[in-house]
């Protein structure tokens, strides 16, 4: 059974990084849109037999990435693949794994489902929103992190008294193996989410008057949840100087240039699981995904352990 690495168009520069890494090249094929709108696929070379890593993050527009992605899964399969895993750098969804309100739906759940239902055997992600979703997947779920890379993007411009901050709750664990690998404190923003764009944060858990600030999150979508956390960390006294962001995927959706472009951000640190827009109005540092994805996909296809990879 050989490797083959197959991408779909949210991010065929990452895959070719990948299948490089490899001392491959993306599998071969046609991906184009029918006059009507609707996706065309083919496959331009055989997988038969093959263990194929169909990687493609879910990064907007999101539900155009999707239908690729379980497209590509049943071309796979008919054309019959050995072995099916999904690659998403960025799941898209993630987030919606619980109904916040009545007459929602899961969404989170019913992509798991269709994930599993198109043909994948395995799901590899990276810094997933929640790790509560695994137990919506009845594939495996092999979780990477993008945190120790991250970290050391960072280290080399963070003062021994700076502070590492989640901007929610739901990043707390982040930012404590932020803090375990940088040897720093942690404070706490507690956020309440009004709506997809709406957030506030009430206050501030923790010492951070005249500290530096790392703030950290799986995330950085319209930029809502660091806007309000760095206005009450100002409130709170914090360094207006050397603030930074460490976040794994940076989507910077809709109002994100505006409302980070006005803030002291001196600098976002994140990872190219998503292809970033060139512009941005706040300098941004990417560290490259490819050497890990590419070393999980070769000890998944020789069948070896993920320690040291995977998300603890
Ligand atoms: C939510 O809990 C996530 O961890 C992020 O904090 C959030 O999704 C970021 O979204 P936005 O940038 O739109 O506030």
């Amino acid at each position: 059974m050989s490797l083959k690495v197959l991408s779909g168009s949210s991010h065929p520069k990452l895959a070719e990084r990948v299948a490089a890494a490899l001392g491959l090249e993306p599998v071969r094929r046609v991906l184009e849109r029918f006059p009507d709108s609707e996706l065309h696929l083919e496959l331009q070379e055989s997988v038969r037999g093959d263990d194929v890593y169909v990687l493609q993050p879910t990064s907007p527009p999101v539900d155009e990435h999707l239908l690729e992605l379980l497209l590509m899964a049943d071309a796979c399969r008919r054309a019959g693949a050995g072995r099916l895993t999904a690659v998403l750098p960025y799941f898209g969804y993630a987030r919606q794994d619980r109904r916040a309100r009545g007459r929602e739906p899961v969404s989170a759940r019913l992509v798991c489902d269709l994930i599993a239902a198109c043909g994948y055997r395995r799901l590899v992600a990276v810094d997933l929103h929640s790790r509560a979703i695994e137990t919506a997947l009845t594939i495996p779920l092999e979780h990477l992190s993008a945190v120790p890379i991250l970290a050391e993007a960072v280290r080399p411009s963070i003062s021994s008294d700076a502070v590492v901050v989640s901007p929610d709750l739901g990043a707390v664990k982040m930012a404590e193996r932020y803090a375990a690998f940088l040897d720093l404190p942690v404070a706490i923003a507690h956020k309440t989410r009004i709506s997809g764009t709406e957030v506030s944060v009430r206050r501030i858990v923790g010492e951070v008057r005249g500290r530096e600030v790392l703030l950290v999150d799986d995330m950085i979508s319209t930029g809502g949840t660091l806007e309000k956390a760095i206005e009450a960390l100002l409130d709170a006294g914090c360094s207006p100087h050397g603030i930074k962001v460490a976040a794994s995927h940076a989507l910077l959706a809709g109002p994100a240039a505006r409302l980070l472009g006005k803030l002291p951000v001196e600098k976002i640190y994140t990872c190219d699981s998503v292809s970033v827009a060139a512009g941005f109005p706040v300098p941004i540092q990417i560290s490259p995904l490819a050497p890990l994805l590419a070393e999980a996909l070769r000890r998944l296809h020789n069948e070896e352990s993920l320690a040291g990879l995977v998300n603890p």
